[in-house]
């Protein structure tokens, strides 16, 4: 297997003028190419510090990230899409920040928004576009620049049901088809274990892992279908027995 992203020993403390806090205690795993990885854990146990972290905003206290030469995208709950841009330029602002607005480039955003039901709103403005579209714009946007790997911190939440079911399966066919890693932080288990092949159960603070599923379906459907497959009730149970309740 090819490791893109190996994080060795994290440990986090945030100081703060009146308190240290202890964020995560002890974090390891690895990321292989391909990998769908979510992370799930009780509210406020680290999962966000963690994300910062690999995406380079936070320090760690002590620790290692091993990077292998691979980029980082990154995906917010917020999907902060700029009101007075195009479609097309939301999509194409990282890349210009980044001065890499080739026509190579451009091209192959016009291509994403095509591939994936957007072309004819490349001209529209995000509040003519409904919630699960907004979403694959930003996710669409994230892809421009074209990172190895996606970090995505409960990027459907604010979602309704409907929506998140719909924009799992868009978000799941359009990384696999564009060969991306995902690590993806999530509340719910359910989207945890459709969406991922491997689950990663943090403690409560200071995070550590407690568990590491390997999540496998007899049959290979969209993650709206496992949800109805025999062996998700089993994985749900189990992660949620193995959530710290508090
Ligand atoms: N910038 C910061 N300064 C100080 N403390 C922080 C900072 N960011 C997070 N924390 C603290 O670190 C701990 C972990 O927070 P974090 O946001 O990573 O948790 P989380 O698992 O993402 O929570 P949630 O499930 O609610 O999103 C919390 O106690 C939080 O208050
Ligand atoms: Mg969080």
């Amino acid at each position: 297997m090819n490791s893109v992203l190996s994080v060795n020993n994290i440990h986090k403390v945030y100081h703060t003028t009146k308190a240290e806090i202890e964020a995560i205690k002890d974090i390891t795993f690895n990321v292989n190419q391909g990998d769908f990885i979510a992370i799930v854990g009780p509210s406020g146990c680290g999962k966000s510090t963690l994300l910062s972290i690999l995406n380079g905003q936070e320090n760690v206290t002590s620790g290692k990230i091993d990077y292998h030469h691979k980029t980082i995208g990154y995906m917010l709950q917020d999907d902060a899409l700029f009101d007075w841009l195009t479609v097309l330029d939301n999509c194409l602002i990282g890349l210009k920040i980044k001065k890499q607005l080739t026509k190579e480039n451009k091209e192959y955003v016009l291509n994403l928004l095509d591939k994936y039901g957007l072309k004819d709103f490349i001209n529209s403005y995000p509040r003519n576009l409904s919630g699960g579209m907004r979403k694959r714009v930003a996710l669409i946007r994230t892809l421009a620049t074209k990172p190895d790997i996606l970090l995505m911190d409960e990027p459907f939440s604010a979602l309704d049901f409907q929506s998140r079911l719909k924009i799992s399966n868009d978000v799941y066919q359009i990384l696999k088809e564009e060969n991306k890693t995902l690590i993806l932080v999530t509340h719910d288990i359910s989207e945890a274990v459709t969406l991922c092949e491997k689950v990663l159960v943090l403690s409560k603070r200071p995070s550590t892992i407690k568990n590491i599923y390997s999540i496998f379906y007899s049959q290979k459907t969209l993650p709206s279908s496992k949800r109805t497959a025999l062996e998700f009730n089993d994985y749900y149970q189990q992660i949620w027995r193995d959530i710290d309740h508090e």
